[in-house]
């Protein structure tokens, strides 16, 4: 098989890594890629954001399969324009991707498909949602509907703060469109667990459950960010059956609502849940593999992947097992340029990237970063992302740590706790 990947992160690196491991998969082309990527993999300078330009590289190139990884050009249609050229394509169309895309939209269907969320209220009207706030009192949770860079969702502790945020997306337009309707929403407090299904349309197949640290310092302090680090398994999880929960519960209803309304879901749904203490909710849907979620559940994946995700693409998943989980934890720790998420430097020199990959069981996965001349520069906030396999969660912590420590640019900055305490595990 010849696959064409299209994105440039953390996760293109370890999704393109990952299929070069596939026995099926002799080539692994990827579009734009990154310095990591193009080490594994054939890379083609096209803009992922156009569909258009996507479709006619994908024409050129004759892939068996093209695996689309950020949501972005899900969102924009490149998933539609592949399909219209009768490429198989493993990543949602346009309308599929709206459980991402559209808060109140997954919202919509989680309700016609019977899946346990948070209760909300959406809508347009600024003094309706002021109710909406004495409905739920706090913490109050406050989203605007599309997508709006990660900066659309507020928890807020006080009204005040909750009338702002009502205020910034109602009657300010801060978040343009993506704010012109709102989500308020019922806090759900508890752990949140990252799962992942591969998807033909009607069938899954579920990965191992992930946890993510989403907030930029230890200890959770500090702003939200698109993910600091992650370890797979999540001890909890595994204990609860978390997989076959939310296949039963959650996914299958959900392939079902959608295909009722016309649309197949075909690629990966993330389903984003908080382990309350009145069980499993689902707190959003995205239309992707989770980043740096992708980066461990994907070196844990044994078997043959490119065929995976080609009998998805068919909407055929039916003969297909789900795949083979190796019993080593892994664990990834992300290295950030200082400041983020807020502004920071770049064209920053890295250092180590080769002594971090030799040591045994360690994986450096490129998110943002660039060649300028022979040197590999910083080119984004999340530079690299770090994993360690290992018998163990500590075993697997402490080859990703030992090999994240071996890296050093001007202004590195990491958490220290990533997998320290792991979910549900004993002692
Ligand atoms: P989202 O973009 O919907 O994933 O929200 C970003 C983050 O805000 C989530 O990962 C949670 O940490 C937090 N969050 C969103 N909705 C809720 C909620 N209903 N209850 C508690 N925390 C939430
Ligand atoms: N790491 C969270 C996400 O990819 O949305």
């Amino acid at each position: 098989m010849r696959v064409l990947v299209v994105g440039g992160g953390g996760r293109e690196h370890a999704l393109c890594w990952a299929l070069t491991r596939s026995a099926s998969v002799g080539a692994v082309v990827c579009a734009p890629g990154n310095p990591g990527i193009g080490e594994i993999a054939e890379v083609r300078p096209v803009d992922p954001l156009d569909a258009r330009a996507v479709a006619t590289l994908a024409v050129a190139e004759r892939p068996d399969l093209v695996v689309v990884g950020p949501e972005a050009p899900l969102v924009a249609g490149a998933g539609d324009a592949l399909r219209a050229e009768g490429i198989p394509v493993f990543g949602p169309g346009a309308r599929a991707a709206r459980v991402e895309g559209s808060k109140s939209f997954a919202k919509q269907v989680m309700a016609d498909a019977g899946v346990a969320t948070a209760a909300h209220w959406s809508g347009q009207d600024p003094r309706a949602a002021r109710r909406a706030l004495d409905r739920f009192g706090p913490p109050f949770v406050v989203k605007a509907d599309g997508l709006a860079a990660g900066k659309g969702v507020r928890v807020c502790a006080t009204r005040e703060e909750a009338e702002t945020a009502v205020d910034d997306a109602l009657v300010r337009g801060l978040f343009g469109a993506a704010g012109a309707t709102l989500v308020v929403e019922e806090f759900l407090a508890g752990p949140e667990v990252s799962v992942f299904g591969l998807c033909d349309g009607a069938d899954v197949r579920i990965l191992p459950p992930v946890q993510d640290y989403k907030r930029a310092f230890d200890g959770d302090a500090g702003p939200n960010t698109g993910g600091m680090g992650a370890y797979c398994p999540v001890p909890a999880a595994e204990t609860a059956g978390l997989a076959e929960w939310a296949g039963r519960e959650v996914f299958r209803p959900v392939l079902a609502t959608l295909r009722s309304r016309g649309v197949d879901y075909v690629g990966v749904l993330y389903a984003g849940l908080v382990l309350t203490a009145a069980g499993p909710r689902v707190l959003e849907f995205n239309a992707r593999f989770g980043d740096p979620e992708a980066q461990v559940v994907l070196p844990r994946l044994r078997g043959d992947l490119g065929p995976l995700l080609l009998a998805c693409a068919r909407g055929d998943l039916s003969r297909a097992d789900a795949p083979a989980v190796d019993p080593r934890a892994c664990v990834t720790v992300v290295l950030a340029s200082g400041g983020y998420p807020g502004p920071h430097a770049t064209g920053v020199p890295i250092h180590g990237v080769t002594e971090a990959a030799g040591v045994p069981g360690a994986l450096v996965f490129h998110a943002g970063t660039r060649r300028d001349g022979a040197r590999l520069v910083t080119a984004g906030g999340r530079v690299l992302a770090v994993s360690g396999l290992g018998d163990s969660i500590a075993a697997a912590r402490d080859v990703a740590y030992g090999a994240a420590g071996r890296i050093r640019f001007d202004g590195l900055t990491r958490r220290t706790d990533i997998a320290s305490s792991p979910t549900g595990a004993r002692g």
